[in-house]
Formats: C-alpha cells, structure tokens, sequence
C-alpha cells in the first residue's frame, strides 16, 4: 500500500509519538485528514483506542512503521488477502476433506492457523506456508505443526521436494492470486489426494483465459 503524501507527512511530524505497540498523534487533524491517516493505520493493523488515545497494535510495530514511513509503502492486509476463516466454513472444509488421523494435510496460505489447527485436532499432520512475518509468528505459537515455512508459498516451496505428495491441501489463499495458489497447489497432491480450497465466486463465471483453462 502506497502511503499518500498528507498523511506521511503527519506521520513525519516530530511531534507523533511511534513507539512499541502504539501510534500517538497529539495534535487535531481534520476530518478528511483523519480519515486518511486512521485507513493506512488500520491497514498497518492499528486499532483507535479512546483510553490510551492512540492507535493500538497489539505487537511492537515501531520498526516496521519506521520503515514504510522511510519508504512511503507497506505491505497491507489488504495487499495480502488476509482474512481468517471462519469457523462454519472451516469445519465445511474439514467435511469435504475427509480427514482421518495420520493423513498428510498441505495448508500454504496458513494465515494464523484457522484450518491448520482444527485439521490437527483431526488428527492430521500438517506443513504450512505462510507469507506474513507477524502471522507466521502467531502461527508457530499457536500450531504444533510438523514444518512451519515463512514465504512465498508461489516461490519457496517445490513440489518435487514432496515426492510422496500430501494426502489433503486444504486452503483458503489470497483471492487476487488465488487461481495461481491453486494451480501451484495441485502439484503437492500425492495418489488417491484431495485438494479442498475456498475460492472466489468468479472462478466458476470468469472467461478470461486462465480461468476459462482451468475449468
Ligand atoms: C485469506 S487469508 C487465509 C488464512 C488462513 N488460510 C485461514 O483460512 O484463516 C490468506 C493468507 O495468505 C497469506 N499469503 C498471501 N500471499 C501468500 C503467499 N504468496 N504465500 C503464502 N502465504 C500468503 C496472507 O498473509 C494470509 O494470511
């Protein structure tokens, strides 16, 4: 996400607290200008908080807000499709895949472990890939998972270094490069495997090439 130039320039001001888990800017903006600074901070994943009078985080974003500030960038949520599933749709996952204890299960958009931890309490043994430092994070913590990768699922992880294959992929991938996840995906099945992804609507409708080749 680009940070437009008004709002960098209030988060420049050296009266703007940045520190720890939390945003402090001390002083009145208008409304418009609010609104601005308030939408890159929640994407930066900052809550307002009327006690403390600052945008919150819940983690030490100092470094990081340092750094988009000097950049005049970050990688939002919003950029990486980020979103837990829900519960409902986790456990209709889980139904369709069939999962029995001992299966190889393949999660490589992991998030914070929505699926991978309920298909571990199924019994599964489970690899995830997660792109998001903070999530991979909140992940390894959460999940006792077999490997944990942190990267670019697309990127860094090949199938030929799974000769067996995984018995399930089980996903729920960013939705601006879903259809690339899954392809790169179906490569990680081994014999008699399923692969059960949430996707977006469009992928049954869209006409444009790789979509109408992938149906
Ligand atoms: C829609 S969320 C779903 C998270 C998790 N699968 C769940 O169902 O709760 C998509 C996740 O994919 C991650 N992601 C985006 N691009 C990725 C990539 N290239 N490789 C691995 N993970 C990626 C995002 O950081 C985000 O956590």
């Amino acid at each position: 996400m680009r940070i437009p130039s008004e709002v960098l320039e209030v988060l420049r001001d050296q009266r703007v607290v940045i520190a720890g888990d939390r945003v402090q800017i001390p002083f009145e903006l208008g409304k418009r200008l609010y609104e601005r600074v308030n939408r890159v901070l929640k994407q930066a994943g900052g809550k307002w908080d009327s006690r403390t009078r600052a945008h919150m985080f819940g983690r030490d974003i100092e470094e990081l807000l340092n750094q988009a500030i000097l950049a005049g960038e970050f990688v939002s949520n919003m950029d990486l499709g980020w979103f837990p599933s829900p519960p409902p749709v986790v456990h209709q996952l889980l139904e369709h895949a069939s999962i029995r204890p001992g299966m190889t299960v393949l999660e490589p958009s992991a998030g914070t472990g929505a699926i991978a931890g309920p298909a571990m309490g199924r019994g599964a043994v489970v690899d995830c890939v997660e792109l998001d430092e903070h999530r991979a994070a909140v992940l390894a913590e959460r999940v006792p998972a077999r490997r944990i990768v942190r990267g670019d699922f697309l990127k860094c992880l090949k199938p030929n270094d799974y000769e067996q294959g995984f018995n399930r992929v089980l996903m729920n991938p960013p939705f601006h490069h879903a259809l690339d996840h899954l392809r790169h995906a179906i490569g990680f099945l081994g014999e008699d495997a399923l692969l059960v992804a949430v996707m977006p609507r469009y992928v049954e409708w869209r006409t444009d090439r790789p979509y109408a080749e992938f149906r």
